[in-house]
């Protein structure tokens, strides 16, 4: 039975855990380039513990942005920063991970970060520097969003390209896993889901049609990495409507995907509606609601039997997500074989050390070694023995 700390290997990589810090966009970019904020942020995470550290959703395009402070890295300028953060990762005994990614329609926002906080995403005005967004179909998000502009097929073949220009630089870079963002909406989302794409050509209309993309995309980036770097895709295993994408459709998603030499499934959900997106939010934020709404049943550890069903069916690795909120769940999903990796999101903004509460927690420390610098701290932790101290 494997264990939350045990070491795990793919292709010629071990990550030393299975826990890995979930993509969370930082907004903080100022034309796409990673700054310090970034290297302290994902570097402490590092540093903390994790198994794998991927960096936030990092457009391969600048118009693929959310929004304006989204990081970048459609130019070659972008490499420097960011090989500076996976390099310290690296040497903290992490593995550096990337996620690429494309907004699709759903960009064009102004960045929310501001000093009250993160505020709600606003549309940006073409004078305000937004831009023209594209999606499968000229389909907007939701009413006060932008009307996308329907791709035509030069645009697809450019949106490919740029996702294998951006899998080169992320190997200059030193990343050594590399996620494609499918999931949440977002334009490769929005192709497979029958809700956002509606063409009639090569790329909609059945499942095989719709998810053409993904796989072009994932065929492309394999042909210009190393071998030894690993292939992720996040996807969206749902989109928790009656008439959209399902489970079964992920299965044969990602059984395609492990043939064109994708490593890992990170199952995810929704994104595609604002109507879930909105209920989603709710739940999250008024956990009695819970009870009530039947639409999205957010409980913790919600999408880990997707995750479960998707591995055992297709034989992929796969990483869970979402609301996974205890060391407990995290170690109970490795055991029972559920999942791979466990990745998490807002546990990890709370605390870059929640592996090392975890190892002490589940009685598992003699599995992590932590840094020397911080001996001191963590020594007298009742009576357990860290594997060692890491300089
Ligand atoms: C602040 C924030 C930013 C996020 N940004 C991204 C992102 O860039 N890419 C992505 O795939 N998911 C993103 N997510 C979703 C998380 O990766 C994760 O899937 C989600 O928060 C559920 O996990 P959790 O319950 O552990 O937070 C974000 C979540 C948060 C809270």
């Amino acid at each position: 039975m494997p264990d939350l700390f045990d070491p795990i290997k793919i292709r010629s990589i071990t990550f030393r855990n299975r826990i890995g810090v979930s993509p969370m966009v930082q907004t903080s970019s100022l034309d796409g380039f990673a700054d310090d904020w970034h290297l302290v942020h994902l570097g402490s995470r590092a540093v903390g513990g994790a198994g794998l550290v991927i960096t936030e959703a990092t457009a391969i395009q600048k118009n693929g942005r959310i929004s304006s402070g989204d990081l970048g890295i459609w130019k070659d300028a972008h490499i420097s920063n960011l090989r500076k953060i996976a390099t310290f990762i690296k040497k903290q005994g992490a593995i550096p991970g990337i996620q690429l990614a494309h907004a699709g329609r759903k960009g064009s926002y102004s960045s929310p970060l501001n000093q009250n906080g993160l505020t709600e995403l606003k549309p940006l005005s073409k004078s305000a520097g937004g831009w023209e967004t594209i999606a499968p179909s000229s389909i907007p998000f939701e009413k006060n969003s932008s009307l996308p502009k329907e791709m035509s097929i030069k645009d697809i073949k450019n949106v490919i390209e740029s996702f294998k220009d951006a899998a080169r630089r992320a190997e200059r870079a030193n990343f050594e896993l590399i996620e494609v963002h499918a999931a949440h909406g977002y334009l490769l989302h929005q192709f497979y889901s029958p809700i956002s794409n509606q063409r009639r050509d090569i790329y909609g209309g059945n499942l095989s049609a719709r998810i053409k993309i993904c796989l072009e995309v994932a065929e492309n980036i394999r042909s210009v990495i190393s071998k030894n770097i690993i292939l992720a895709f996040r996807i969206s295993y749902t989109d928790w409507l009656e008439d959209g994408w399902n489970l079964n459709d992920s299965i044969v998603l990602s059984n395609e995907l492990k043939k064109r030499g994708v490593d890992i499934i990170d199952v995810s959900s929704g994104g595609t509606s604002p109507t879930t997106v909105a209920i989603a939010k709710e739940l999250i934020e008024d956990r009695d609601k819970i009870k009530n709404k039947s639409l999205i049943p957010i409980e913790p550890g919600y999408q880990i039997d997707a995750s479960d069903r998707i591995r055992k069916k297709t034989k992929i690795k796969t990483a869970a997500v979402g609301l996974i909120n205890s060391p407990e769940i995290a170690q109970e999903t490795i055991d029972m074989n559920k999942a791979d990796f466990i990745f998490l999101g807002r546990e990890f903004l709370k605390d870059p050390y929640w592996p090392v509460r975890a190892a002490i927690k589940l009685k598992q420390t003699n599995k992590l070694s932590i840094p020397g610098q911080y001996y001191l701290a963590w020594r007298n932790q009742e009576s357990f023995e860290f594997s060692g101290y890491k300089l």
